[in-house]
């Protein structure tokens, strides 16, 4: 049966009961293949490769280190250059990576997520990011993130005992100088950059080996690099996986449990088993990654909003996806399927809860989801929903589906591509305040970001600790454009905070910006519609014929 989402509205009520009946027990979800004709959205697509150019630029503005002769931000320069230097067993200390907001910080745990999230699109759409001249670009930038993961714990030896988890940062409360307490620009930075050590930590860990796993696959075409970064990765599983280290990396930790807390660890276990399986085609990963008692920690037996919010804490939504793309294209068989096919109806279940009229989130008058339930940084959630909603459709139409079903609804792939270009139209300013949300992209975007390299002119002075606030709290724009920094975003009411001392509505931050460029890559029509089914899978070994 197709419905027009219109007509659906007035069901609603109807709808949301049966959300909750299908969310404690999951009926059969079949896949009509007839092949469709679909228009495509009437957007243009020249649109999001504008945004995309300048959404990647961010990651250029937060790096962290000596950089690169040509790093196309005249505002930025060499820092960090003694981070890490206390620590006897670093060698080269932990120079580089990137700071994550509009602090001077170093949080390894979301650092990693951004740099997955990079791979991942890569792996998607190489084609695109050829087609509109970024695909050395966003490799440069995924290097310098996994050069600097890679400085983070013993990558030499065979057995990882400890990874250095965060650079910098603050200790709640604290009075004495630090990245919070102090409004400095990187470059000038004059206080201790403390060094915060996890000896457990499966999160962690986790993440760390799906960002390297992935890109193992991305640099393929640099074998010593490649076998080292997977080689780590299985590494850092290992260390996650050990029974006697699954304590959170957070916990009790003031340094990062107020900023970056981990609220659980079996969702990194199911998406660091699952690129882990990509990276090296051994399929004990593969049985991790179909293992129940993982999923059912993971809380994904059954559906739960969880399995719908993609964020730096949460990759259930993200692993589903994966084994999905595997179920359909490579199809394991026996003794996967029966997992994956649970998997599958899973991610279904929640490319349904994004659809308005089922209203199992908020949406704001102006056509914003909010995801996290009125919380702050909503645009986060938005962008990395609308990436897995259109990579779902492109995954649909790759295997020749015409669309998806919620319960006893049909819905076709356009349904999802309408979402997620509403959700990056509604960033890119098809909003109450027609504002974009992406700085330097449109007419009118945020001028008072919450960042301390952005808002303090580069003129060869340097503020103190404290002489420093004068530019956070001046009420005039930021003198330096941080080009393609994503903001926190809107309230529950399409109202923007255009203010330097709000970090929920006027900071960037790195996992928020991934998941804007994954879903702008998605969206653009340069290169041409769809996924590279292959490339992915290039690791893995060509499917039995028998299963
Ligand atoms: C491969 O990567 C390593 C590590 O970054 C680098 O030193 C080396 O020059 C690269 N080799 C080639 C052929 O690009
Ligand atoms: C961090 O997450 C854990 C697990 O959900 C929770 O118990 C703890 O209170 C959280 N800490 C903070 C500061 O929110
Ligand atoms: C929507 O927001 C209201 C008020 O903040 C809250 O009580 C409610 O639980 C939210 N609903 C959903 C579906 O998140
Ligand atoms: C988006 O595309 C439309 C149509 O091509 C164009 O008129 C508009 O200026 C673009 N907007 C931005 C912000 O580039
Ligand atoms: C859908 O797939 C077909 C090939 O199977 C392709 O020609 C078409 O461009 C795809 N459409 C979209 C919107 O991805």
């Amino acid at each position: 049966m197709k419905m027009g989402l219109g007509s659906m509205r007035f069901r609603a009520f109807k709808w949301a009961i049966w959300f909750i009946v299908m969310a404690t027990w999951i009926g059969p979800v079949r896949l009509t293949s007839t092949s469709s004709s679909q228009t495509l959205p009437k957007h243009s697509f020249d649109n999001y490769s504008v945004a995309l150019n300048k959404a990647m630029l961010f990651f250029n503005a937060q790096k962290s280190g000596k950089l690169p002769k040509s790093n196309g931000i005249p505002w930025r320069g060499n820092s960090g250059l003694l981070d890490g230097s206390i620590l006897k067993d670093v060698n080269g200390g932990l120079v580089g990576g990137y700071y994550d907001s509009g602090e001077n910080t170093k949080f390894h745990f979301p650092l990693a997520f951004s740099m997955t999230m990079l791979s991942w699109s890569l792996l998607e759409y190489p084609h695109k990011y050829h087609a509109v001249n970024e695909y050395n670009h966003v490799r440069e930038l995924i290097k310098w993130g996994t050069d600097y993961l890679l400085l983070t714990f013993d990558s030499d030896a065979s057995k990882i005992t400890k990874i250095y988890s965060q650079v910098g940062g603050a200790y709640e409360n604290s009075k004495s100088p630090d990245d919070f307490s102090c409004w400095e620009r990187p470059e000038d930075m004059d206080y201790p950059r403390p060094v915060q050590t996890a000896y457990a930590g499966p999160e962690l860990a986790g993440e760390m080996a799906a960002a390297l796993a992935s890109t193992s696959i991305v640099f393929n075409d640099n074998l010593t690099y490649s076998n080292k970064l997977i080689k780590s990765a299985e590494a850092l599983f290992a260390f996650a996986r050990d029974p006697q280290k699954r304590r959170p990396y957070s916990r009790g930790n003031p340094w990062i449990e107020p900023y970056y807390n981990s609220t659980g660890y079996f969702d990194e276990y199911l998406w660091g088993a699952t690129w882990l399986f990509f990276g090296t085609g051994n399929l004990k990963y593969l049985t991790l990654a179909t293992n129940k008692g993982i999923t059912k920690n993971a809380m994904t037996l059954k559906w739960t909003k969880k399995a719908g919010v993609l964020s730096w804490d949460n990759k259930v939504p993200s692993a589903l996806m994966l084994l999905t793309r595997l179920r359909l294209f490579y199809a394991p068989g026996y003794p996967y399927e029966a997992t994956l096919a649970e998997h599958h109806k899973l991610i279904s279940l929640s490319m349904c809860s994004y659809l308005k009229p089922y209203h199992l989130f908020n949406w704001t008058q102006g056509g914003l989801i909010h995801l996290n339930d009125g919380g702050s940084q909503p645009l986060q959630y938005a962008a990395n929903a609308a990436f897995l909603a259109n990579l779902f459709a492109d995954y649909l139409n790759a295997s020749e589906s015409a669309g998806w079903t919620c319960g006893p609804n049909f819905f076709t792939v356009k349904t999802l591509r309408e979402f997620a270009s509403s959700q990056i139209d509604y960033i890119l300013g098809k909003n109450p305040l027609r504002l974009s949300y992406v700085v330097g992209y449109g007419d009118k975007y945020p001028t008072h970001v919450h960042h301390r390299a952005a808002s303090i002119p580069s003129d060869g002075k340097k503020y103190s600790c404290k002489s420093g606030y004068k530019w956070r709290d001046s009420t005039k724009p930021n003198p330096n454009t941080i080009e393609g920094a994503m903001v926190g975003g809107p309230d529950q009411f399409d109202r923007f905070h255009n203010d330097r001392r709000n970090r929920g509505s006027a900071a960037p931050t790195l996992a928020g910006n991934a998941g804007l460029v994954a879903a702008l890559v998605s969206l653009t029509n340069s290169g041409g519609y769809g996924i590279d089914k292959n490339l992915l899978f290039s690791k893995i070994p060509p499917p039995s014929v028998t299963y």
